[in-house]
C-alpha cells in the first residue's frame, strides 16, 4: 500500500490556520494531523477544543487528532463533538489504555495509540488487535522541527512483526523529523502514514512540499 501523508497543522502560522487547512484540503495529503498539548504531558502547550471545532468547518479530509494530555478519557466525547476522526492517546498517559480505546471506539472514531521513543514496541502486544493506528513517536513529543530517532526503524520493524501476529489491520504512523530525506526510507520500511510539520510549512512551497513527500 502506498503511504499516505498527514500535515502537521503545529507547524503552520496559527494566524493564517485557516488557510493551511484549506491548503491541506487541496493538496495530497490524505489526513490533517492535529497536535493537541497540555502543557503537563508535554512541555508545550498548542490548541485545544474551540481551535479545532472552528477548523473542522473549512475541512473535508479526517482529522487526525493526535492527544499529548494527561487524563484523555475525560475529554473523548468533546474530541468527537469537535470533529476527530482519528483519537490518538499516548500509552504513556493511560494506566488503563485498554479502556480508553474502547471509549474511542464506542464514541464512533478510529482509536490510535501513541508510543514516545522511549516506550518498547511490546507494550502494544495486548492491545494491537483493538487498535486502528499506531503512531510511533520519532521525536519525543511536544515540538516541531526536531531530529528523527534513528532507532524508529527497529520499531517501525518489531510492530509490523507484531501486525501479523495479531492480525490486526492497524496502520503505522511515523510522527516527529520526518522530510524529504528520509521519508522514503521511512515508508520502504513499512511505514502506512507520515506525519511532517516543519518539512511542510517550513518549504517555501508547502503544497509542492506535500507532494514530494506523498509520492516519496
Ligand atoms: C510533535 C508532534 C508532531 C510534530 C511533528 O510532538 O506530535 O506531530 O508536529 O513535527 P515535525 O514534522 O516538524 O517534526
Ligand atoms: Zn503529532
Amino acid at each position: 500500500m502506498p503511504h499516505l501523508l498527514a500535515p502537521s497543522l503545529l507547524s503552520a502560522d496559527f494566524a493564517e490556520l485557516r488557510k493551511a487547512v484549506e491548503l491541506i484540503e487541496e493538496s495530497e495529503a490524505a489526513w490533517h494531523h492535529i497536535d493537541v498539548m497540555d502543557g503537563v504531558f508535554v512541555p508545550n502547550i498548542s490548541f485545544g477544543l474551540p481551535v479545532i471545532k472552528s477548523i473542522r468547518k473549512h475541512a473535508k479530509k479526517p482529522f487526525d487528532v493526535h492527544l499529548m494530555i494527561v487524563r484523555p478519557d475525560q475529554y473523548i466525547n468533546a474530541f468527537r463533538d469537535a470533529g476527530a476522526d482519528h483519537l490518538t492517546v499516548h500509552l504513556e498517559a493511560c494506566p488503563h489504555l485498554h479502556r480508553s480505546i474502547q471509549a474511542i471506539k464506542s464514541a464512533g472514531m478510529k482509536a490510535g495509540v501513541a508510543i514516545n521513543p522511549h516506550s518498547p514496541a511490546l507494550l502494544l502486544e495486548e492491545v494491537f488487535a483493538d487498535i486502528d493506528l499506531v503512531c510511533v513517536m520519532s521525536v519525543n513529543p511536544g515540538f516541531g522541527g526536531q531530529k528523527f530517532i534513528e532507532r524508529t526503524f527497529e520499531k517501525i520493524a518489531a510492530l509490523k512483526a507484531m501486525r501479523s501476529r495479531s492480525g490486526s489491520s492497524a496502520l503505522i504512523e511515523i510522527d516527529g523529523g520526518v522530510g524529504p530525506d528520509n521519508a522514503s526510507k521511512i515508508a520502504a520500511a513499512g511505514a502506512d502514514v507520515l506525519v511532517a510539520g516543519n518539512s511542510v510549512f517550513g518549504a517555501d512551497d508547502p503544497k509542492a512540499a506535500i507532494a514530494r513527500l506523498a509520492s516519496s
